[in-house]
């Protein structure tokens, strides 16, 4: 286990470049399985996440080789298994990834249940749901799934929430069905796009990703492909949180502004001046900035992966901000560790309430999951003194090198065992 040190106070400066996405990444890698040729994924982060991905691949069969850091070739001509063990599975949430996949070439799988961050009860019944509707058998035995079919037939899938990871699955495995697919209601998230254009570069005939209603028609085979991920849109935004939080001047490159707009409409109505660029953005100083009230909600509203950086930032404002989490229920972990670094907020059940104020001071704080590891960073750079964070594990699934990056932009970071 490490531990992050970090000495506030010192504006960030300089550019930094953002990595492919984590969430787009691993759908893209568990949608390698849908062919028996091989397929080439450039931009993919190397992250614990990745590599957990990757061996869950290995483990059903897969060659993966990674000629560059960022590059993975996947090979799944030769499936040797069809079952994701519990110690593979209970890794990542994306690990439910590999079913509707596995589902539309091997007919047959069996999957532990999803591990993750613990911000939520996170059930999985609209993917079983959508298995269901195309001709699957799904049964729940000792803690796995076990699906199987003769063959996926098409089928209109109402999602009673436009759920990313539930879309993701039922349209991968939708490519192979026999027939249309309409999924309504579909969530419309970039990495939704990013995937559906991967699908499409192997042969897979989508239309509608990143509207709430996707139409595939499902072929024979799909092909080999190369495809380069999208950039980390929440990355994007950490970092001009971490910016603004202290006074910074940094450039945030490599990036699709579009996709950060949800945060750069926040920052804009707390009145901290952006330059938007074609694949930048770029903070000025500032001194003091207003608060706002914040609320969660699919693409194109404001992410729940922002929620807790924002709030972070939003501890320095100018009066009072509400966060209203609509869509995880257990996403405020990071307030009780920020109020010891000085923050005021109160939660009432999905709302939090945080009061600004001009400072904040080091201490000793734990990172619950991923999103509270990034908010407890950004305070950390902002505050008086040094902070020690533990768990930082957490932090290291979803940012490549964060804490060679801020140490480019002038920051005091340093890893150290606990
Ligand atoms: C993905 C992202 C995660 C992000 C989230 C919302 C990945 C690997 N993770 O997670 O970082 O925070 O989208 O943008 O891409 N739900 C159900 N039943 C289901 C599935 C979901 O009720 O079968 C509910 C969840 O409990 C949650 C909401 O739907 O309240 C959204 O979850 P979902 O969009 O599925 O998130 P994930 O795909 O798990």
């Amino acid at each position: 286990m490490e531990k992050f040190i970090i000495r506030g106070g010192a504006p960030l400066c300089g550019t930094v470049s953002v990595s492919g996405a984590k969430n787009a990444a691993l759908p893209c890698l568990a949608a390698c399985l849908l062919t028996d040729e091989p397929v080439t994924l450039c931009r993919i982060p190397p992250l614990s996440d990745i590599f957990a991905m990757c061996d869950i691949l290995s483990g059903l069969g897969c060659r993966i080789s990674r000629p560059f850091a960022d590059e993975f070739c996947i090979d799944a001509s030769h499936l040797t298994a069809c079952a994701v063990p519990y110690e593979l599975a209970g890794r990542l949430r994306g690990s439910f990834l590999v079913l509707g996949p596995l589902l539309a070439r091997h007919k047959k799988v069996s999957i532990a249940m999803p591990g993750g961050c613990a911000i939520g009860a996170r059930p999985i019944d609209l993917h079983l749901k959508g298995f269901i509707a195309m001709g699957a058998t799904v049964q729940n035995t000792n803690g796995c799934i076990e699906a199987s079919c003769r063959q996926l037939h098409g089928a209109t899938i109402y999602l009673d929430f436009p759920s990313v990871g539930a879309t993701e699955n039922i349209m991968s495995a939708a490519v192979l069905a026999q027939g249309e697919t309409i999924i309504e209601n579909a969530a419309a998230e970039p990495e939704i796009v990013d995937l559906a254009n991967f699908l499409c570069r192997m042969g897979a005939r989508i239309t509608g990703a990143g509207t709430d209603t996707i139409t595939i028609r499902g072929v024979e085979r799909l092909h080999g492909a190369r495809h380069t991920i999208i950039p980390d849109r929440i990355e994007a935004g950490t970092w001009l949180a971490a910016a603004v939080a202290t006074g910074g001047d940094v450039t945030v490159t490599n990036i699709i502004p579009d996709y950060v707009k949800p945060m750069t409409a926040k920052l804009s109505e707390m009145n901290i001046p952006l330059t938007i660029g074609e694949d930048f953005i770029r903070t000025k100083p500032v001194s003091s900035f207003k608060a706002v009230d914040v609320k969660t909600l699919p693409y194109p509203g404001f992410p729940t992966d922002m929620q807790s950086q924002l709030s972070a930032l939003l501890c320095l404002s100018d009066g009072i901000s509400m966060i209203t989490e609509t869509i995880f229920e257990n996403r405020f972990m990071h307030a009780g560790e920020l109020c010891r670094m000085g923050a005021s907020i109160k939660i009432a059940g999905r709302n939090a309430v945080i009061e600004g104020s001009k400072s904040l001071s080091g201490a000793k704080v734990k990172a619950s999951d991923l999103r509270a590891g990034a908010a407890l960073v950004i305070a950390a750079l902002a505050a008086k003194g040094d902070t020690e964070i533990s768990d930082i594990y957490h932090i290291d699934r979803g940012y490549v090198a964060l804490d060679a990056k801020l140490r480019t932009l002038g920051a005091s970071i340093k890893r150290e065992p606990e």
